[in-house]
């Protein structure tokens, strides 16, 4: 889900992640650039990480339906969406391997899921999350893959990347199309204490990605090749996205969405 090619900094404790022999398996013929190469494999192999650390997030919004009393469908569609978060992380190992890297890492022990339950109902504490993974976190990435997908020459790291695209536009949809089904009964406390959530939601998101797409990220113009993107090109879809898309997104359905936006740094709202 989230789509960004730098290593996170920090968890102390950490597990390996191999994925060399699935990764092989799937490796896509790529166009050979020896001056990008090892700059192509760093970002691949961060995305590797990502993408496979996203399972825990939906394993976790699975056991929250279920918990929630959503439908068993439902839940099974979540636990899918796991499936393919792992998927991904094998086929952006398998450009790590494609480009003569080994699909191995330290993987970070994760953050426990947080599931709200001090001081929520399940329901209220699902769509929290639901919120913040889908329609959030998910939508920035549709947006930023799409950009890296069009700028692409067709091949088969293309069609590798529209793979892991259209399983992303499905998790971005899921969040939106749930909103569509729940916000007439979700009542106008529950819409004013979600919006006080995304508060903090956007806050996260907005920290978490600009640390991953640096201002000083400028790959030079064949980069597009291996879906290296420029930082400020990146960080500027990012605020178009999240305030062209995501807040009047929300807006519409209740959510005081741009509300929160202004006051993800704190304070009354001017930022
Ligand atoms: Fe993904
Ligand atoms: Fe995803």
């Amino acid at each position: 889900m989230t789509w960004h090619g730098r290593p996170s900094r920090g968890p102390s404790a950490s597990v390996r992640l191999d994925l060399r022999e699935p990764a092989r398996r799937a490796r896509p013929a790529v166009p050979h650039l020896p001056h990008l190469t090892a700059s192509a494999i760093a970002t691949w192999r961060a995305r590797m990480l990502n993408e496979h650390g996203s399972a825990r997030v939906f394993e976790g919004l699975a056991r929250q339906f279920e918990g929630a009393g959503f439908e068993a469908h439902l839940v099974e569609e979540v636990r899918g969406f796991a499936d393919e978060e792992r998927r991904h992380g094998v086929l952006c190992g398998a450009v790590v391997e494609a480009l003569g890297g080994e699909a191995l890492t330290e993987a970070p022990v994760g953050e426990a899921y947080p599931e709200h339950a001090d001081d929520a109902t399940p329901l209220e504490s699902a769509l929290r999350n639901m919120l913040s993974i889908c329609c959030l976190s998910e939508t920035v990435a549709v947006a930023l893959i799409g950009a890296e997908r069009i700028e692409m020459p067709a091949g088969e790291l293309r069609d590798l990347l529209t793979q892991i695209y259209a399983d992303e536009v499905g998790h971005s949809r899921f969040g939106w199309r749930m909103l569509d089904a729940l916000s007439q009964r979700l009542d106008d406390e529950i819409k004013e204490r979600l919006g006080d959530y995304l508060e903090v939601a956007f806050a996260h998101l907005e920290e978490h990605e600009l640390a991953h797409l640096p201002e000083g990220s400028l790959p030079p113009p064949e980069g597009v090749v291996y879906g290296l993107c420029s930082g400020p090109d990146a960080r500027g879809l990012f605020f178009d996205t999240v305030e062209q898309v995501i807040v009047p997104g929300l807006e519409r359905h209740g959510i005081p969405a741009r509300r929160a936006w202004m006051r993800r740094h704190g304070g009354a709202g001017l930022s």
